[in-house]
């Protein structure tokens, strides 16, 4: 036999030697959901080993991050409901939640890189991304909200800013508008290609942001379509995106695939809360490895193409890879 592709899988050194892909911390943003007040670290049930924090908490969380090599954080409030209104008002307040944590942030780690989540749902009444009138989804009324969001998102230090709305012209709208405001070091993170997924239930049941009515539909993509994809990819390096995201990342290995071979830009996936509950759950009930089948999935999105990974699992992830 000419060729016996099981001769480089003989041992442990000649695997070492010609694997193809491989993880680090340095792969890893780490999402994190805030509260108001102090000394919250509130358990998520849907999301086991994930909780929300209050500042002086994140702080804690934050430092352990920074020194386990995971570059950046991204973060996700929950909203008190008296402050949730039509239009979403408190998500352009300067002194809102989300701005207060990223100066505590950048204050004690001016290098650990802090995203932002750019969209109205824990902000809104409704739990829709966008403005509502008459059951509508708007569009370009959204539009100006995001961008003032973004300001005060700059304005309080973070270094990306990050659509997740799935607006159509948003990533020009914020650019233009970072802009003009002397913004034009700070990024953006667009999440490019992001579908109308169930595996977003999790992630909603712990900032309470479940729509009042209808779905996302009109806004997040169709999870059939993946030319689509390539049509809103070539929009956001158009608009002057930095970073283009695909979101979930299991269910759309393809998708990851496509961007990392039609651009040139860093790709990012997003391992979604419903992807990080069910490794959780079948673990719980020892029917799976739980971290065999977390370094298998997080490698699975390298593998296809992402260089940068959003996943509740980066911490685990890194604490074990210190250890090894
Ligand atoms: C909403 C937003 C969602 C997630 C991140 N930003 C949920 C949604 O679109 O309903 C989901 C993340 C996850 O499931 O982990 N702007």
């Amino acid at each position: 036999m000419l060729a016996r592709p099981r001769r480089n899988r003989q041992n442990k050194g000649l695997r070492n030697l010609v694997r193809e892909n491989a993880l680090t911390p340095h792969d890893f943003i780490f999402p994190i959901f805030i509260v108001d007040g102090k000394k919250q670290k509130q358990a998520i049930p849907a999301l086991p080993g994930q909780f929300r924090y209050s500042i002086d908490e994140l702080l804690k969380v934050c430092k352990e991050v920074h020194e386990l090599g995971i570059p950046g954080v991204v973060l996700f409030p929950k909203i008190d409901d008296k402050l949730k209104d039509r239009n979403a008002s408190e998500a352009v307040n300067k002194t809102g939640l989300v701005p207060r944590a990223v100066r505590a942030i950048k204050k004690e780690f001016p290098d650990l890189v802090v995203f932002t989540d750019i969209a109205l749902d824990p902000f809104s009444s409704e739990g829709h991304d966008g403005l509502v009138k008459n059951g509508e989804i708007l569009n370009d009324e959204t539009l100006a909200v995001l961008s003032a969001m973004a300001v005060v998102h700059a304005e309080a230090g973070a270094d990306f800013v990050a659509p997740s709305d799935m607006m159509d012209g948003r990533v020009r709208n914020i650019r233009q508008t970072l802009d003009k405001n002397y913004f034009k070091n700070v990024g953006i993170l667009s999440y490019t290609a992001k579908y109308a997924s169930s595996f977003y239930g999790p992630f909603r049941s712990a900032l309470d942001s479940t729509p009042r009515a209808g779905d996302k539909k009109t806004y997040q993509m169709d999870p059939a379509n993946s030319r689509e994809a390539l049509r809103e990819l070539k929009l956001d390096i158009a608009e002057g995106a930095d970073i283009v995201m695909v979101k979930p990342a299991l269910p759309y290995l393809d998708i990851i695939h496509l961007f990392k071979q039609h651009s040139t830009l860093p790709i990012a996936a997003y391992n979604v809360s419903g992807e990080y509950a069910m490794i959780k759950a079948a673990g719980e009930k020892a029917w799976i490895d739980e971290k065999l089948a977390r370094d298998e999935s997080l490698l699975s999105i390298k593998r296809a193409g992402a260089d940068i990974i959003f996943s509740y699992f980066a911490l685990e992830f890194a604490k074990d890879y210190q250890k090894k």
